[in-house]
């Protein structure tokens, strides 16, 4: 069985040591009794070593919301894996679309720090998800598919193993629109599909894939029921210790009905 696993992706967001103690004081103390579920905090690179030191012993694991794909350079302003790595990090956000269409980050670059990623034995979550007007042209699946094959492009099957999916609708992101569940469902089905053709059935199976686009506490469990998602990647949800955990109680709730 695919566990569930649950990220809250902090963005620009609660990035000064007071804020960020603030919050995960009290989420560590709200998810002490959760079982079954995995939690993963993407807080702002600054404040990824107190989160660590905040959140050892507890159920929520900390990881990066990007970096590069060297290991060390000239590469002004920019974060190593190295660096994420000795912070005992174990998960890192790839290629998510604000970082595509702010940041300009192409499917190329992508696989470049998602092989760098996997060499260094982080977890990337690697985020794809189409446009508004990609969708309404019925194109989807097509910009589905060409991200997965350029993003994945020489990955091998214990590669692709080790990663995990976020299937992110860019018009559901910070929108407070949300994919319906059978729209989401269609999408990580035609994801598994595509992995069952280009690795095998095993792949296709074992691989999760997160939902993110406008999660709350109100819709997380009718999306984490559908049969191909495992989880979500949660934005504006997550910066509230409260509405985040009530978001890990309903993928709980599933696992729990399994
Ligand atoms: P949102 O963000 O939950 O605020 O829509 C999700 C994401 O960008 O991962």
């Amino acid at each position: 069985m695919r566990g569930l696993i649950i990220g809250g992706n902090w963005k620009m967001n609660l990035g000064t040591p007071e804020e960020t103690r603030v919050h995960l004081k009290e989420l560590v103390s709200l998810t002490r009794s959760v079982n079954n579920v995995e939690i993963v905090v993407f807080p702002p690179f600054t404040t990824l070593y107190l989160a660590k030191e905040l959140t050892k012993g507890s159920n929520i694991k900390i990881g990066a919301q990007n970096m590069h794909f060297e290991l060390s350079g000239a590469y002004t302003g920019e974060i190593s894996p190295k660096f994420i790595k000795s912070l005992g990090c174990e998960h890192v956000i790839l290629g998510h679309s604000e970082r595509r269409d702010i940041f300009h980050e192409s499917d190329e670059l992508i696989n470049r720090k998602l092989k760098k990623a996997l060499q260094m034995g982080l977890t990337p979550i690697v985020c794809i998800g189409e446009h508004l007007d990609e969708r309404e042209n019925g194109k989807t699946k097509e910009i589905i598919q060409y991200q997965m094959e350029h993003t994945f492009r020489g990955l091998i099957k214990e590669e692709i193993l080790k990663t995990v999916i976020a299937y992110e609708p860019i018009w559901a992101i910070g929108t407070g629109k949300t994919a319906t569940p059978e729209q989401a469902e269609e999408v990580h089905e035609f994801i598994r599909e595509f992995l069952s053709q280009e690795y095998d059935e095993s792949v296709a199976r074992a691989i999760r894939i997160q939902y993110g686009g406008s999660i709350n506490p109100t819709n997380a469990f009718d999306l984490f029921k559908e049969k191909n998602i495992d989880g979500g990647l949660v934005g504006g949800a997550s910066l509230k210790p409260d509405s985040f955990h009530e978001i890990i109680k309903a993928a709980e709730r599933i696992h729990d009905l399994e």
